[in-house]
């Protein structure tokens, strides 16, 4: 027994900070302002792993708000097991709340917890994950840093009802505009319905961004079996904070580290997951990113190979039916992993959070209900994966072909001999509030033929990225019963629409991409039996267009400082809207101050 407390007393990086024989000054220095809130030194020096909980929960995050309780049973769990836990904030990241876009901040928050795991004596940490670039900007920094980690989501709000009706939270926006726009509702009514789809606690409950990536943090092995899918305010997701706490304890013992679980396979796994739980577009962005800061090679093309012929097995809104409480209740993430690994569809060999393989977690998992998660052979959708596009104006788009609605093939039936294949002329719009301002102006002449562009809109033309691509008709279409119009854009979309939209044009706009040379009324073909998107534009046409770019500022002067220093560094979405010069520090736990 001595011999293992004294080899986790040599093994443990916080004992650099509380017990360093060699530097005692330093030591007392150290301890002595852990010990003003009530820590002893007994407990400080019990060789006794530190636990951070990276807590992204507070009064300016309503969806991870229940962190705030929920850290009390993730300590429970920790001092159970023999840990010392130490709570401490993140920079906050609420989706709704943040202007320009939550985007710009994904970098910063997961800059600021490299840093707190990088400078402070932790041994391990919890990952307290939920609204939408919460899990991927503390997983990113988990995964560079390479500590012990484990991921807990606040999980998502009980279900939306107005008047008796199901609604979801954000998916419902959508619908709710439309509806504001053709004038069958007033704003009152607006606004409850909009209310009624955010009942409680937790984040979106839609099978939008924030329960994507928390499904697919745990596909990743990054979370306890089970618990992505339980709803905020459910007993069941106290207790998994209490088991969560547990096993972090376990881990660092076991010096089970994000590189063992965060493999190429494990990356895999997680793009065949998204396109079976119906996942956001979303996704790919924050996926590759999560791969650049572990150091695994991983690409757009990949979300095409793996991922594109897997049929979508839960049905949820915004593409299916049900919310977020009723896949839950009929059988969760895990009964889709379940379904994944008897079928073949994912490696099950991968290593997880809980020491055990895939297989190994899900293996006594069962769908309680086929109707909200659907057999393989009887899919909400096949092919439900994202189709990679190129051409002439981008090297990489993505789209959900699955999205595309029955209206809509039948309307393109009408005009082409080809329903994947379509020729409209372009209006463009620069950036959201340009869209806003002159989307109702009938000097645009929008009509069914029309293709609507967003450009400006990408990581650093709206920085961050604006989710903004998923544009709706002019209200005089939408009265005549059009009620889409295929978009393009250098942005992305909301994870709660389900709008069939060529999204996260690469390069973007702003940095010289190719939709930066488009003028309203220029032709473009969108052929999907080729995965291309083109301007029917001669190559000298575009040259000279090109040259005469190359004059001009591309997008609008920054308001912060952090604004400036996020343009100057980001890369492409294709490549995760990443900073490259910071993914090339890895292992960063090794290194001591
Ligand atoms: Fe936070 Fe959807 S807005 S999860
Ligand atoms: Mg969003």
């Amino acid at each position: 027994m001595k011999d293992k407390q004294m080899s986790l007393k040599k093994k443990l990086r916080s004992r650099d900070w509380f017990d360093d024989p060699l530097n005692p000054g330093m030591t007392a220095l150290y301890l002595e302002r852990y010990l003003n809130y009530g820590l002893t030194v007994e407990e400080l020096q019990s060789a006794r792993p530190i636990i951070g909980i990276a807590q992204t929960g507070s009064d300016l995050v309503p969806c991870n708000r229940s962190h705030v309780e929920m850290a009390k049973r993730i300590k429970d769990g920790v001092r159970d097991a023999g840990g010392i836990a130490i709570e401490f904030p993140v920079h906050p990241i609420q989706e709704t709340g943040r202007r320009p876009t939550a985007a710009l901040d994904r970098n910063l928050q997961c800059i600021s917890l490299i840093e707190i795991l990088h400078g402070y004596p932790l041994d391990a940490v919890v990952l307290t994950t939920g609204c939408d670039k919460t899990t991927p900007a503390l997983l990113m920094a988990a995964a560079s840093v390479n500590l012990p980690s484990i991921a807990f989501s606040c999980g998502p709000m009980l279900n939306g009802d107005y008047k008796g009706r199901c609604v979801g939270s954000g998916t419902v926006i959508w619908e709710a505009r439309k509806a504001h726009s053709k004038g069958e509702i007033d704003y009152e009514e607006f606004i409850s319905l909009v209310a009624g789809s955010a009942p409680s606690a937790g984040h979106c409950n839609t099978m939008g961004t924030a329960l994507t990536m928390n499904c697919l943090a745990e596909a990743l092995g990054m979370m306890l079996p089970g618990s992505a899918s339980i709803p905020a305010p459910y007993r069941e997701r106290a207790q998994m904070a209490y088991h969560t706490g547990k096993r972090i304890v376990e881990m660092v013992h076991e010096d089970l580290t994000p590189d063992k679980i965060l493999t190429r396979e494990a990356f895999e796994n997680s793009i065949v997951t998204c396109s079976a739980i119906g996942g956001s577009t979303n996704a790919p962005v924050h996926i590759n990113a999560i791969a650049k800061h572990a150091g695994v090679e991983l690409d757009i093309q990949d979300w095409q190979s793996y991922g594109q012929k897997v049929p979508q097995l839960v049905n949820c809104q915004p593409v299916g039916k049900y919310l977020s409480e009723d896949f839950h209740k009929a059988g969760g993430l895990s009964a889709v992993m379940k379904t994944l690994v008897d079928n073949q569809l994912v490696n099950p060999t991968t290593v997880t959070v809980t020491g055990k393989t895939l297989a190994e977690n899900y293996q006594h998992s069962l769908v309680i209900n086929e109707d909200v998660i659907k057999p393989l052979e009887k899919p909400v959708n096949s092919d439900a994966g994202l189709m990679v596009l190129s051409g002439n104006l981008f090297d990489s788009a993505i789209m959900k072909t699955s999205a595309i609605t029955q209206e809509f093939k039948a309307r393109y039936l009408s005009n082409s001999d080809n329903p994947n294949v379509f020729t409209g002329n372009v209006i463009v719009f620069n950036g959201p509030e340009h869209y806003h301002r002159d989307i109702e102006n009938p000097e645009l002449k929008i009509d069914e033929n029309s293709i609507l562009v967003m450009r400006y809109a990408g990581p650093i033309g709206y920085p961050g990225s604006a989710e903004v691509v998923n544009m709706q008709p002019p209200g005089y279409l939408l009265k005549k019963g059009i009620s889409a119009l295929p978009t393009i854009g250098d942005g992305r979309q909301s994870g709660t629409s389900g709008s069939p939209s060529i999204l996260n044009c690469s390069p973007e706009a702003a940095r010289g991409g190719g939709l930066a040379l488009l003028k309203n009324g220029d032709k473009v073909k969108i052929d999907l039996n080729n995965h291309r998107v083109d301007a029917l534009l001669s190559e000298d046409e575009l040259r000279s267009r090109y040259d005469a770019l190359k004059e001009k500022q591309l997008y609008p002067e920054s308001q912060t400082w952090w604004q400036e220093i996020y343009k100057e560094n980001v890369s492409d979405l294709a490549d995760g809207a990443v900073f490259e010069r910071m993914v090339k520090y890895r292992n960063i736990s090794k290194g001591l101050p």
